[in-house]
């Protein structure tokens, strides 16, 4: 039986995916990722500290513009397993933010993260692609690689909580982007997966809980009115933290 969840699989799908993802994606939350993108990543305090911050499942390196801007001096790594993506984003990272990240091409199930390296960890809608059992194993991995008092902040596409919103949204998600997938790249069925994967995903509820049992400081964080949500926290909470 096919397995979405399976590894080899969510590879060849971003693989077959990332020539169109970047505007698919802008298209799919209706010009609103890139508003998102700005408002999870602003829930960290900007820093001009050498910081070190790592971008999980970085795709095209779309946060990255955002990430060099609040952290000029910051220190940058990202992380992602799809060749292609990588392809494309090595190709912006060298043309235009002068090589200030070091891409890592890894599995983050298959592989440790620098341990205790990590002030920052940053992640966009990259969680839907993973069952339970691999959000535990991604909570460790959060977990051991930040500082004492890392942060981090991940966000999701995710089904509104508002039965109305929830029905025009999961028509345009399920039934319109594929159509629009078919226009741009001939493949419908890999967008309709999309909606696949956030009607299971639902919202981060789930993977809030998950992140507390690994031990972080989570607050939940809903975006227009949760058509996106997210998760903000640290390893060791101050009074200022969350
Ligand atoms: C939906 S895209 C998100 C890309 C980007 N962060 C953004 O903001 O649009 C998810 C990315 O996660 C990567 N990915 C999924 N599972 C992964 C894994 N186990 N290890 C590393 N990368 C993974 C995919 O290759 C893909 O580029």
């Amino acid at each position: 039986m096919l397995n979405i969840y399976d590894p080899a699989f969510v590879k060849k799908l971003f693989n077959r995916m990332s020539a169109s993802y970047e505007r698919m994606n802008y298209i799919t939350s209706l010009g609103f990722s890139l508003i998102w993108r700005h408002q999870f990543i602003d829930t960290i305090k900007t820093s001009d500290q050498p910081v070190q911050v790592l971008d999980l499942l970085s795709g095209l390196g779309e946060n990255w513009s955002i990430l060099l801007k609040k952290f000029p001096n910051g220190k940058f790594v990202a992380l992602d397993f799809s060749e292609s993506m990588i392809q494309s984003s090595s190709k912006k990272n060298h043309k235009k933010l002068n090589n200030r990240f070091l891409i890592l091409q890894q599995d983050i199930l298959a592989n440790e993260l620098h341990e205790g390296k990590y002030d920052i960890i940053t992640c966009a809608f990259g969680l839907k692609t993973f069952d339970e059992e691999q959000l535990q194993q991604l909570a460790k991995r959060v977990f051991n690689a930040l500082k004492k008092d890392g942060k981090f902040s991940f966000i999701e596409i995710s089904m509104p909580p508002n039965k109305i919103l929830c029905f025009f949204y999961k028509l345009y998600l399920s039934k319109i982007i594929p159509v629009l997938g078919s226009l741009f790249l001939g493949n419908p069925s890999d967008y309709k997966l999309l909606w696949v994967y956030t009607e299971k995903f639902k919202n981060c509820n789930k993977a809030k809980l998950i992140f507390e049992e690994n031990g972080l400081h989570v607050k939940y964080k809903s975006y227009f009115f949760g058509c996106a949500t997210g998760l903000i926290g640290t390893k060791q909470p101050t009074t200022n933290t969350l």
